[in-house]
């Protein structure tokens, strides 16, 4: 066994439901070993010599001031993508990183982060010799090599609740509405919207479709009898000539919302429809029982494999099981698409629902 005897916890991109539970059990499992850890504010950035910010996180202010478990968003609070710097303040940074968990004298990181934290913390630890052990999350599930990211199921709780609340207004005024979910280039979390809310379509970044295709699925569904139509978009999906719907934000692409552009397109061609753009209600929350155990289970895993020695991993479940994968392979892969031959894919299909190609 490792002798390690203080760690590093830090949360780092989008914030998401399950962040504060796996903070938790971060400290539960360590405390049970003997291991201190300290709490660091603000992604990499509370790692900046010399301006740390951190704090030594005791289970007994986990407990009784943050009720962790329970709580969405993150004690740590967050850096996201508005804090991108240029290749000479990279390499600053990086001088600062290292510097920083010396000062602390820490054994060990754990990065609770999803694509663009593990790829930012592996070039900010490549050639030096601190040690990561990353814990996926984000509502998007598209992290590299793991078949689930922590936040994943409260967000499709809160996209198929929506469903829920769309259907009876639907089928009340016999329209369409359509639901933009979240995900980025990814479209996990519509296909699962899809599926569990019971549309007739659903658009995603990854699968080419058509508004001709669209309309035939509407028309089909009416002359099946049913007198209104649910239909999810992911935001990351491209307009049928492939135009990116993208402005920018203080420096930041953000998405304008897809969902507006196939309105437009179906009412020009007289589809009676709304739309609902859910954003970052999909972000919080209290977890899901399913999201407190992932975030229990990649927390003790996490200081298991730092215990026995591991270098540089990332926590995943494959197949089913919670192991470990190298950071540097898994950020070499890139994030985790949709496949086209996805057994969700296919179950929507077989159940009618349009996801893309021809109709
Ligand atoms: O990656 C998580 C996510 O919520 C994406 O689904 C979304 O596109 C993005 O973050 C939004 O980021 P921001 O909070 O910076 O607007």
């Amino acid at each position: 066994m490792k002798n390690v005897k203080r760690i590093g916890v830090f949360t780092s991109g989008g914030d998401c439901s399950g962040l504060n539970a796996t903070i938790n059990s971060v400290v539960r499992a360590a405390n049970e070993k003997n291991v201190e850890v300290y709490g660091i504010y603000e992604g990499t950035d509370g790692l900046f010599y010399p301006n740390l910010k951190y704090t030594k996180l005791k289970l007994s202010d986990l407990a009784n001031n943050f009720s962790c478990m329970r709580t969405g968003g993150t004690v740590l609070k967050s850096k996201n993508r508005d804090n991108k710097s240029s290749d000479a303040d990279f390499e600053k940074n990086k001088i600062a990183f290292e510097r920083g968990i010396k000062e602390l004298g820490l054994d060990s990181l754990i990065v609770i982060g999803g694509d663009g934290s593990a790829e930012i913390t592996s070039r900010l630890i490549e050639g030096t010799d601190t040690n990561v052990i990353c814990i996926p999350k984000t509502i998007d599930n598209d992290t590299p090599m793991t078949e689930y990211s922590i936040g994943f199921d409260t967000a499709r709780n809160v996209t198929m609740e929506a469903m829920d609340r769309l259907q009876t207004t639907a089928f009340s005024h016999n329209r369409t509405m359509i639901l933009e979910v979240m995900g980025r280039d990814a479209g996990h979390l519509a296909l699962h919207t899809a599926i569990a809310g019971e549309a007739c379509v659903c658009i995603i970044p990854e699968i080419p479709y058509s508004i001709d295709n669209v309309c035939k699925k509407l028309d089909e569904i009416k002359n099946k009898g049913i007198s209104y139509a649910l239909v999810v978009v992911a935001e990351g999906t491209k307009t049928e000539n492939g135009e990116n719907l993208v402005i920018e934000k203080c420096g930041v692409e953000c998405y304008t919302g897809f969902a507006n552009y196939i309105s437009q397109k179906l009412a020009e061609r007289g589809y009676l429809n709304r739309t609902v753009i859910l954003g970052h209600i999909q972000r919080g929350g209290t977890p899901t029982a399913y999201d407190r155990i992932v975030a229990s289970e990649f927390g003790v895993y996490a200081i298991d494999i730092l215990l026995q020695g591991k270098n540089n991993r990332i926590v995943v479940i494959k197949d089913g099981k919670v192991t470990d994968v190298d950071l540097f392979e898994a950020v070499a892969v890139g994030n985790r698409p949709v496949f086209k031959d996805d057994i969700l894919v296919r179950t929507a299909r077989a159940l009618g629902i349009y996801v893309g190609d021809g109709g």
